[in-house]
């Protein structure tokens, strides 16, 4: 008989809210429902207003429902944030039992002694991935369990978030009456949707560049080896458009994406685009060149300090398979040639691999990386931090807290 279960990503960003509904089966995931909500409640990634992030990720998960026919309960929710920091570490027992052969608990027992670590002030775990384990100086071990053996070793990356942030994000989830099953670092959501396992075994860089945050993921031997977030992406170059063209956001959004690039060189002198004027009516023309110009400084700045962090480390030369670009910012005109020259690297936008069906047009594009990305993680990854959101019995006070929210907020 076909096992089928739904399950849900919830990407909150800061730009916009996506809930997405899947449906799995055999191993398949097929996309059958997605809401989606602009989002105002957050700043580079983080939540700094818990009313408006609750109304955004209402609306989206409500669309989501009614779309997919489904009642939404619980989610794998994406989280990012300069607040976030990753770091390698071991862990060693040894196996007494008189048959030698490895269980479970040892398993539990292993992962538990590397993560032993000093956590930054604030700070609690988000993520223990164990990448490799060893036994008898046997590595490359994915799954132990059953093998015979005196000495267990394991590799985990361990991933950290700032204690409030957690819980602001938790916070609004949980008040809309929402379970969270687990919360998942974005460049790891991001790197499940859209890279290759050949690309992953090779060595290769992820950036998924979007509104708020520059997500960062290492990936080598099939393993993730780092993660980092940075808080400068897609709306700084807007707000330098502003400033550069003295025209209104919502204008320089539009003509970033309809006429943006990153390549001065790839523009003519005399191409002239149309620009409304902050506070007037009339619209001026201004060169494209001049657009160009304000754009390929903050994308070469935002490119090199998400390289110098690859470089700092250790992993800069350790990336055959190049760099892959996600995120609403890779859409941008020409960032991908520009860092092709610049870093002298593979550079390819990242597609949704195998293995995902349903609503095609709409989560091809690289905006629904991080979603598609939860959907993934919620299948197929094995993650053994402590604190689990499993869904608690609302208490009275969450439940006047969430019913006042579905009702008297917008
Ligand atoms: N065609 C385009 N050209 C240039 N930029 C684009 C294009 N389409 C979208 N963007 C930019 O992508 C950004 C939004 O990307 P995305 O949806 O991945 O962000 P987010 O997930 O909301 O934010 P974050 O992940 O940073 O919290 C916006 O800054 C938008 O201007
Ligand atoms: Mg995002």
């Amino acid at each position: 008989m076909r096992k089928e279960r739904v399950v849900v990503g919830l990407d909150v960003g800061t730009t916009k809210v996506v809930a997405l509904v899947g449906n799995v089966a055999d191993g398949m995931i097929e996309i059958i429902g997605m809401g989606k909500a602009e989002s105002h409640g957050l700043e580079k990634g983080v939540v700094v207003d818990i009313g408006r992030t609750i109304s955004s990720i209402r609306k989206a998960v409500e669309e989501a429902e009614n779309m997919a026919d489904v009642k939404i309960d619980s989610v794998y929710v994406g989280i990012a944030g300069k607040h976030i920091n990753s770091i390698n570490n071991s862990g060693t027992v040894s196996i007494n039992r008189p048959d030698r052969i490895i269980t479970e608990e040892d398993i539990t027992r292993v992962v538990e002694t590397a993560q032993a670590i000093q956590l930054p002030p604030a700070s609690e775990m988000i993520h223990v991935i164990p990448r490799q384990y060893i036994v008898d100086g046997q590595d490359g071990i994915t799954d132990p369990v059953g093998m015979t053996g005196t000495r267990l070793e394991v590799d985990v990356h361990i991933v950290t978030g700032a204690i409030t942030a957690v819980h602001n994000l938790v916070r609004c989830v949980e008040s809309l009456d929402i379970g969270i099953k687990q919360i998942v670092l974005e460049p790891i959501a991001s790197s499940l949707a859209v890279l290759s396992s050949a690309e992953k075994e090779l060595g290769v860089i992820l950036l998924d560049i979007g509104g708020g945050t520059t997500d960062i993921s290492v990936f080598r031997g099939g393993d993730i080896w780092f993660s980092k977030v940075i808080p400068i992406a897609g709306e700084h170059i807007t707000n330098d458009i502003t400033v550069g063209l003295q025209t209104p956001i919502e204008e320089a959004e539009l003509i970033k994406k309809q006429a943006g690039t990153a390549l001065v060189e790839s523009v003519g002198e005399d191409e002239k685009i149309e620009v409304a004027t902050i506070g007037g009516d009339e619209k001026r023309m201004v060169s494209k060149k001049k657009l160009a110009k304000i754009i390929e400084p903050r994308v070469e700045e935002l490119l090199d300090l998400a390289m110098q962090e690859v470089e700092d480390a250790g992993y800069r030369d350790l990336v055959p398979a190049g760099l892959v670009l996600t995120g609403g910012t890779s859409l941008l005109d020409g960032i991908a040639e520009f860092a092709q020259q610049r870093y002298g690297i593979p550079v390819r936008r990242g597609k949704i691999p195998q293995g995902i069906h349903g609503l095609r047009d709409i989560v091809e594009s690289p905006i629904y990386a991080t979603s598609i990305g939860l959907l993934r993680y919620a299948v197929e990854t094995k993650d053994f931090s402590k604190r689990r959101y499993e869904r608690k019995k609302a208490s009275l006070i969450n439940k006047l807290f969430s019913w006042f929210n579905r009702f008297f907020r917008g």
